[in-house]
């Protein structure tokens, strides 16, 4: 499968999901929208499918589902930078959603996607409603939740200006953004009816790549370049946060995206398919500059 390709058939769903909806609600359908098409990796949809596709071939089927992990994920991002949160002024390479249309909107225009992503898991196990599509929305739906990615969030908010343990910022980067990354890799293995041996070690990659993204997050954040990124740097030193990279350091958390990246690779190579993709997908977010 070829990813780029792939992300254009993401970008389509998501697109057409929008387009002609809305009477007098019509800004939040333009808010959601504009936050959704103003791009982004994708990488949560296409690790799904990818990890899908170890299992089996027809992946089109299950774009609705990763798109929804999209929109999800976006929804954390639109109310990740607003001003009570982290502030920031630049996403995706373009004004933030709150610059744009406003706080409120903003605000509503997270929890639409939410509500949206949803109804897009709700709809499809209507359809289709055997247990295994069951729970993997369940999955979705729990890993962006209070014991998921919204726990992560309050750690990181609430722990501005502190001194936290490690432990606490282990928690802190596992759930805010590791659950929503292993999320995807397990959703996907669970769709594809892998076997429990292999959910076992794609939810150890997992872990490991969730945490080694935002480690790399962190590093970017210092080290990036605002234009390629697309979001502004030093956020975090401007607004006091505790990251992997101010408790130990630039260089160590180098030497840890790289070791994390290994031991995610030989997981992989303990499963005995062909995981070329999730591979070259590991290589990429560890040398990423965006
Ligand atoms: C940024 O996520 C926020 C984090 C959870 C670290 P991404 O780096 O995946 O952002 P996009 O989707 O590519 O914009
Ligand atoms: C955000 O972490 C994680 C989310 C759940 C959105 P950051 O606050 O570091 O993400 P960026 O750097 O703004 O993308
Ligand atoms: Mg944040
Ligand atoms: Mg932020
Ligand atoms: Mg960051």
């Amino acid at each position: 499968m070829e990813i780029n390709k792939l992300k254009e058939e993401i970008n389509l769903w998501l697109q057409e999901y929008f387009d002609n909806k809305g009477s007098y609600n019509k800004i939040i359908y333009d808010a959601m929208k504009y936050s959704i098409e103003v791009g982004g990796k994708r990488i949560r949809p296409i690790l799904m499918i990818c990890t899908y596709n170890i299992y089996k071939d027809n992946y089109k089927e299950i774009i609705p589902l990763a798109s929804a992990l999209e929109m999800i994920h976006t929804y954390s991002l639109i109310h990740d930078d607003l001003p009570a949160m982290d502030d920031d002024d630049l996403r995706r390479g373009k004004p933030t959603n709150h610059k744009v249309f406003g706080e409120a909107i903003a605000i509503l225009a997270g929890d639409g996607l939410l509500n949206e992503a949803m109804n897009v898991l709700f709809d499809y196990c209507t359809v289709n409603s055997q247990k295994h599509i069951i729970e993997a929305c369940r999955t979705i739906s729990k890993a962006s939740g209070v014991e998921g990615m919204i726990g992560g969030q309050v750690v990181d908010v609430i722990s501005e200006g502190k001194k936290i343990s490690e432990e606490q910022l282990s928690y802190m980067h596992s759930k805010k953004t590791g659950e929503l990354i292993k999320s995807a890799i397990i959703s996907g293995a669970i769709l594809g009816e892998a076997k429990n041996k292999d959910i076992k070690l794609l939810c150890e990659f997992g872990k490991k790549l969730g945490l080694a993204f935002q480690i790399k997050d962190d590093i970017l954040d210092i080290v990036g370049d605002s234009k390629i990124l697309g979001k502004k740097i030093n956020s975090d030193n401007d607004n006091d946060k505790i990251t992997f990279v101010s408790k130990f350091g630039l260089e160590e958390c180098k030497e840890m995206c790289k070791q994390l990246t290994n031991e995610c690779l030989k997981i992989l190579d303990n499963i005995g398919k062909d995981t070329s993709n999730l591979k070259d997908i590991t290589h990429f977010l560890l040398k990423r500059e965006f």
